[in-house]
């Protein structure tokens, strides 16, 4: 997100990018709106025989970032499980695995301590607590979790070799790490030659580019209603962007095959060395 500033940037310095990032979410933490849980593009089913998630009360607007958790997060059995949530935002996407998937022990972490402090406030459950720490160096021990969900997140990161390091070594061995984020064609490659090397092993990749630009769609409307309403008029081209409404370069992107939208169900080896 902030995608037409942040490629721009990137070229310059991948540490240079993730310091603008964090400070890009530190500033969306300052927003206080209760109601404004997730921060991800979405996920529309495109199969009209598909039955839709049953929601509680009062999460239909949310629909299409919850179904995006929901496709990821719902690639394995979490009950009973230790998960933890790598770039977890304004916590929706926690509380959602929390309430939904029922894990012995739902953990968010993010780099903003702002929006940890949002998270805290908002998202009061027994199972469920946040902490703030970095994607690149997590504050937990070896083998910690079952299972570690990643949503729109790892493009922010200086080094992504270095967070797929992080997510096997916090897992246990069998252990799941599922991923969704945005991708450009030039670096599809890459990606998949960065989990491999990780010793990570692909159980499925998929792209959802089409799912992503379906929710959009649906949503920009809506969107762009909160933007206008909520933001500063001279940061209302800027959130526009953020938020890949209809006609934005990062939805022309999408829809033009220049970027895509991947998902992943990773796993670590049962034995060390075995990527299996
Ligand atoms: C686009 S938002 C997605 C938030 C959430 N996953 C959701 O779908 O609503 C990206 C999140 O990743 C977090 N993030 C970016 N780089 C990070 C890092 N190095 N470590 C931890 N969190 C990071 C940001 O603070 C932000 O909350």
């Amino acid at each position: 997100m902030l995608i037409s500033l942040a490629t721009r940037l990137a070229a310059l310095s991948p540490r240079f990018r993730k310091l603008l990032w964090r400070r890009w979410y530190q500033y969306l933490a300052g927003y206080r709106m209760a109601d404004w849980q997730f921060m991800n593009y979405g996920y529309a089913s495109l199969d009209p025989g598909e039955k839709p998630l049953a929601l509680e009360s009062g999460e239909e607007p949310d629909r299409h970032a919850i179904e995006l958790y929901q496709r990821v997060a719902g690639a394995v059995e979490l009950e009973g499980r230790e998960v933890l949530e790598v770039g977890c935002g304004r916590g929706g996407g926690s509380s959602f695995i929390a309430r939904y998937h029922r894990p012995r022990r739902m953990t968010g972490v993010d780099f903003s301590a702002k929006a940890i402090r949002f998270c805290r406030e908002h998202h009061r459950l027994e199972a469920l607590s946040f902490v703030h720490g970095d994607a690149e160096a997590l504050p937990f021990g070896d083998a910690s979790f079952d299972a570690a969900v990643n949503v729109e997140s790892s493009h922010c990161y200086a080094s992504m070799p270095a967070f797929l390091l992080e997510a096997r070594r916090v897992l246990r061995p069998g252990g799941y790490l599922l991923l969704a984020d945005l991708r450009s064609s030039a670096e599809r490659e890459r990606l998949r030659r960065e989990i491999t090397q990780a010793g990570l092993a692909i159980l499925e990749e998929e792209d959802i580019t089409s799912n992503v630009l379906a929710a959009l769609r649906e949503d920009s409307e809506r969107r762009l209603a909160l933007i206008e309403r909520s933001v500063n008029r001279r940061l209302v081209g800027t959130f526009k962007e953020f938020a890949a409404i209809a006609g934005s370069r990062v939805f022309e992107e999408f829809s033009d095959g220049r970027l895509s939208y991947l998902r992943y169900t990773l796993r670590k080896p049962q034995s060390a060395g075995v990527a299996a």
